[in-house]
């Protein structure tokens, strides 16, 4: 089974649903302050797996330059209507392929959980690259081990997740070559049995050392 045409085809098939489920002023969205506050006005923002694009894009639209990305055609266009003053790309975020050194910043709010983990650490890199020297990353991980895991019945289609544990994730961030700023267990405001890890992490300035 390919996981990758099966989380595609899901979120083509419930935008609706999914963006009807999806709290505004949950805990996860509050923590988007934690990036929004370190940033100029008008830096360039990746928002990587954006969805419809709300509540994230369109927060992060009102001060920067956002830039969403999602290969869900149907929630790409979704987006293009809901923000209209961020541009939508459709493509994997795995193998996003603008230059180096793009963006200020790159959010990603539970893009990565859906993404098979093997493919994690080239995720990382890329987004590591795409970051301008002291560019920031703020993402939502997993908080635990769970190499696989389908739901035949997540909004009305089937869901595919993987992800690995918390303290894995923070090791694959570094190893990526990132310093961690934060990070924070939060759970689920839809579901409370689920959890998810939030990293905010940085990218090492040119002539800080490394
Ligand atoms: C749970 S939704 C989250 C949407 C939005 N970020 C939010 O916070 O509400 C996950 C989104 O990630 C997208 N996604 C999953 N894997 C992806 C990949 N490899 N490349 C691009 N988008 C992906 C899905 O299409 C879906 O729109």
């Amino acid at each position: 089974m390919d996981h990758k045409k099966l989380v595609q085809a899901g979120y083509n098939a419930i935008v609706a649903e999914y963006l009807a489920s999806r709290p505004e002023t949950s805990e996860d969205v509050l923590l988007l302050q934690e990036l929004v506050t370190r940033l100029p006005a008008g830096a360039k923002v990746l928002d990587a797996g954006c969805g419809a694009g709300v509540p994230v894009a369109r927060i992060m639209s009102q001060l920067f330059d956002v830039t969403g990305v999602d290969f869900a055609q149907a929630q790409i266009e979704m987006a293009r209507q809901l923000v209209p003053d961020a541009k939508f790309i459709c493509h994997d975020i795995v193998d996003l392929d603008l230059p180096d050194g793009f963006f200020d910043a790159v959010c990603s709010y539970y893009a990565i959980i859906h993404i098979p983990r093997q493919e994690h650490p080239q995720l990382l890199q890329n987004f590591y690259r795409l970051l301008k020297p002291g560019g920031l990353a703020l993402l939502c991980l997993g908080a635990n081990d769970i190499e696989h895991d389908i739901d035949d019945n997540y909004h009305g289609s089937p869901m595919y997740w993987s992800h690995f544990d918390a303290d894995t994730n923070l090791r694959l961030i570094g190893e990526a070559g990132f310093e961690i700023i934060l990070s924070k267990t939060v759970t689920d405001s839809t579901y409370p049995t689920s959890k998810h890890l939030f990293v905010l992490a940085g990218k090492k300035s040119c002539g800080s050392g490394s």
